[in-house]
Order: C-alpha cells, then sequence, then structure tokens
C-alpha cells in the first residue's frame, strides 16, 4: 500500500489506496496478532502503537475477529451520525448485555429510539436542578468525613479510591433517592457488579454457560444485584416518593400510549445509569488531580475562580455555568484522558472508511483517545493546557477531534450530569481543602474499558 505522510507524519491513504484493505499487524491463523493478547493487559498502548505506526486506519485481527480502529474525527462522523445505521450496537456488546439487559446502552433501533425519548427527560434541566442538590448534599457529607479523618492535619488519600467511593455515594443516591435506605449490602452488591461488567469489558469473555470463575462469580453477584434492585424499584412503587431521584423518573414515565416502563426494564436501566455514570465521574477527577501535578498555575486559577464566585459557600446548579475555567480544566482533562478511550460497532454491510475497505461483520472501534491528542487538530496535542477550551478556540476547531461522550444520537445521555456532578464535586473540594500533589508521572493510563490509573494517585488535603 502506498500512502502519503502528513504534515504531522500521520499517514493518509493515497487516491491509489482507495477500497483496499486497510494497514496492520501480520494476522496468524486462529490466533490473529498474538501481541493483541499480550496487548490486553494496556490495550491503549498497543493500540497507539499500531496508529503511529500505520495511521489512523489499521486492522487489528483478535482471535478470528477483524476489527478496523479509526482516528479521524471525519471517519468518526461516518460511523456514529452520517453512515451509523451501517454501524450497530451487535455481537460487540454481548458481554454487556449479560449484566445490563437490554437498556438504552445496549439496545438498537426502534426499541432504543422509543427508550431514550422516554428516559431524556430525566436529564433535562429541571431535573438536573434537583439532581445538583443531592450531588452537593452527597459530596458536602462525604468531604465532612474526609475533614474529620484529617483532625486538621494534612491528609494523604489515593484519589483513584476516594473518588470511586465519592461518586459511588453520589449516583446511588442520584438514582434511589428516598427508596433506598442504602444499606452496605446495597453498595457492595452495585460496587460488584461494577468490577465485573468492567473486567470484563477487556478481555475475552467465555459464554455464560461455561463455570469460569469469573462466570460463577459473575451469576452469583447478578442474583443478588436483581435482589437488591427489585427490592427497591417495589419499594419505590409503593411509597410514590417524587423525591427527583432518576428512579422517581423512569418510574413515572410514560411512553405514547401512555404506558409505563416494566419493571424487567427499569432494572435494565437503573443498572445501566449506575454502572455508565460512576466509574466514569470518578476517572475524570481522578485523573484532574494527577494531571495538576507540575502546574501550579492552573491550580492557583481554579481556586482564584471558586473562591471569587463562591465565597466559601458550596455551589447551586446556576453557579456550574458562573465556574468557565474549571469547566475548561474539566475539558482538557477529558479530551487526555478520556474516561471512555473508545467505543464498538460491528459493520452491517460492506462500505470504506478513510479509502479503506470495510466489510460486513467487521468490528469498527472509534479510537476517542487517540483522535484527542491528534497532532493534525490539536497543537502540542501532548500538552496540559486548559486554555484550549477557550471559547473562542473552541469555535474554530474541528467538532468531531473532541468526544468524551462520543456523538450522534447515541451520545452519552449523562453528558451533562456528569459535567454538573464533576465540578460541583470539584468547587466543593477547592471550598475545604488546599490540595498538593506529588509527582505522577509513573502513574500510566490503563485501558480496561474504561482509562484507569496504573497504580495509586496519592494526594495530600490539607484543610484551609
Ligand atoms: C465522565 C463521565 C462519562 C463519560 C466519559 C461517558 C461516556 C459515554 C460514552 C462514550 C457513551 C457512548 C457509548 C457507546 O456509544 O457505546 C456513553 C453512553 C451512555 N452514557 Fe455516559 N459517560 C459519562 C457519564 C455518564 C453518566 C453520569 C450517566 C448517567 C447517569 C451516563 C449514562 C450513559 C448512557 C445511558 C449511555 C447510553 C446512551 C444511548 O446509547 O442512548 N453516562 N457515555
Amino acid at each position: 500500500m502506498q500512502e502519503q505522510a502528513t504534515d504531522e507524519g500521520h499517514p493518509r491513504p493515497s487516491p491509489s489506496a482507495r477500497g483496499r484493505s486497510a494497514p496492520g499487524p501480520r494476522s496468524w491463523p486462529l490466533v490473529g496478532d498474538p501481541l493483541a493478547l499480550r496487548g490486553a493487559k494496556n490495550m491503549l498502548e498497543y493500540l497507539d502503537g499500531h496508529w503511529r505506526r500505520y495511521g489512523d486506519v489499521f486492522r487489528v485481527n483478535v482471535v478470528g475477529q477483524r476489527m478496523l480502529v479509526i482516528a479521524h474525527p471525519d471517519d468518526l462522523k461516518t460511523v456514529l451520525s452520517s453512515r451509523r445505521h451501517n454501524y450497530v450496537k451487535g455481537s460487540a456488546y454481548q458481554s454487556a448485555r449479560r449484566i445490563l439487559g437490554d437498556s438504552l446502552l445496549t439496545l438498537e433501533g426502534e426499541t432504543w429510539k422509543g427508550r431514550r425519548s422516554l428516559a431524556q427527560p430525566s436529564f433535562h434541566r429541571r431535573s438536573l436542578e434537583k439532581l445538583a442538590a443531592i450531588i452537593r448534599e452527597r459530596g458536602a457529607a462525604f468531604l465532612g468525613e474526609l475533614a474529620r479523618r484529617s483532625e486538621g492535619k494534612p491528609l494523604e488519600i489515593d484519589a483513584h479510591r476516594e473518588m470511586v467511593r465519592l461518586t459511588l455515594d453520589v449516583v446511588v443516591n442520584a438514582l434511589f433517592g428516598q427508596a433506598l435506605n442504602v444499606s452496605p449490602t446495597t453498595y457492595q452488591a452495585l460496587g460488584a457488579a461494577l468490577e465485573l461488567v468492567s473486567n470484563g469489558a477487556n478481555g475475552i469473555v467465555l459464554p455464560a454457560w461455561v463455570p469460569t470463575p469469573h462466570n460463577l462469580r459473575l451469576n452469583r453477584t447478578l442474583a443478588e444485584l436483581d435482589r437488591v434492585v427489585y427490592d427497591v424499584i417495589e419499594r419505590a412503587r409503593r411509597e410514590q416518593n417524587d423525591d427527583g431521584s432518576l428512579l422517581s423518573m423512569l418510574l413515572s414515565a410514560r411512553d405514547e400510549h401512555g404506558a409505563a416502563l416494566p419493571d424487567r426494564a427499569i432494572r435494565d436501566e437503573v443498572i445501566t445509569l449506575f454502572i455508565a455514570g460512576h466509574e466514569t465521574t470518578a476517572l475524570t477527577l481522578t485523573w484532574l488531580f494527577a494531571l495538576l501535578d507540575g502546574q501550579p498555575a492552573v491550580l492557583a486559577a481554579m481556586r482564584r475562580e471558586v473562591d471569587q464566585v463562591l465565597g466559601g459557600q458550596d455551589p447551586s446548579f446556576d453557579d456550574v455555568a458562573k465556574l468557565p475555567y474549571l469547566r475548561k480544566v474539566v475539558d482538557e482533562t477529558m479530551r487526555l484522558r478520556p474516561p471512555a478511550p473508545a467505543v464498538v460497532r460491528n459493520a452491517v454491510a460492506d462500505d470504506e472508511l478513510g479509502g479503506f475497505h470495510v466489510r460486513a461483520g467487521d468490528m469498527v472501534l472509534p479510537f476517542f483517545a487517540a483522535t484527542h491528542r491528534h497532532p493534525a487538530f490539536w497543537p502540542e496535542p501532548l500538552k496540559f493546557d486548559p486554555e484550549r477550551f477557550d471559547p473562542a478556540l473552541d469555535r474554530s476547531r474541528n467538532s468531531w477531534s473532541y468526544l468524551p461522550f462520543s456523538a450522534g444520537p447515541r451520545v452519552c445521555i449523562g453528558n451533562m450530569f456528569s459535567i454538573v456532578e464533576t465540578i460541583i464535586l470539584l468547587a466543593q473540594i477547592l471550598n475545604r481543602f488546599e490540595l498538593t500533589v506529588p509527582p505522577c508521572a509513573a502513574v500510566k493510563p490503563v485501558m480496561m474499558g474504561t482509562m484507569r490509573p496504573s497504580g495509586p494517585i496519592p494526594v495530600t488535603l490539607t484543610p484551609r
């Protein structure tokens, strides 16, 4: 294949390569690319290596499955928007369906469309205002506990561990509101399910009937999870609390024929919202702390904004829009460390992407983490610089070059909820503590479905 290097050194296909087979590493019968199996330990390094070598469309074969990885904004737009009907959530989402059932995240076609319009109002402004109050209340309780633990002295925390605990507390309360007497069993069942689905997302998952230790544990966890969630649904139906929780909104939602969602669908949506919305937000906060390493000016600017706008008070929903610098830091964090580094689709019919042939049945992987560092769209792509998200610069950028929440009709339904949550919690932390971040260069991003840190991120909180 003939390739032309662009100014940035990223090959794009020459006209003669149109419709040709995409480049990629050598593939062996049955095994495919043996490095992919090793790469499964850190998919990010593996995919990054091929991206640098082969360019914005490349092919890898993993145990008989052909996968096309795409990183150019034009191709992302094709797959997620203009020709999205050809790129569906097929076999790629099979392991997620075992846990989530048929929900917003896993459904396709008309059923998905109906479910999305039913759920969408739960994320409109009015609902977000109510959810913001829950976030603020849980944030204050959690940070109060940290302040007590610190006894007025500097307290070292592992940012990842504590942010996961904090967002777990927020999401459980945002989902279940007053219907839940949040018992340790509930937390445990939900936490264990999350762990299993995240780990399953990265490996080769054997069918559910194969009695591997993973499958046995998963089946036990799912049974416990179902018991807990159905119990909460039943209680919420009985008590009919309009407490602003996502569960109360789902229970009162009606389709165009006036029909409510059956319990099974509510169960699937509740577990999906929990899993999709919990770790991702924790990771944004975690990486934000890690990226502050060596950035005293950014930290000072965040603190200045919080002090000026909030004067020591916790933020309301309306305050979030008054903290534009915090928003820029959050956006830049998700550019360099997107909590969801990629999504997967299955091609229905043959097609062409970036001049390369797509075969029906191919898995296609929009690789957001690469697009976010693409030198043709981001000057000095590896530099942490929140000012890139200054509205003036932002407007001139290709809108398909930054997709932390994906894009098109299947864009993350919780995107604004997550931004509001991240900014409220961040402002609450800055209100209460001075932060010291030690050198974090050794902590690498590891792609495990989500983008996790390779080790602890020790941050010292000193009460102000
Ligand atoms: C930083 C935080 C978050 C990130 C990075 C993120 C990222 C994403 C991405 C990339 C998708 C597309 C998945 C695909 O097409 O396969 C998605 C979909 C989704 N997300 Fe999020 N998400 C976040 C927070 C949340 C929150 C807080 C919720 C809910 C409480 C949520 C609920 C969902 C749901 C239900 C979908 C499926 C939407 C559909 O297909 O109609 N997410 N998210």
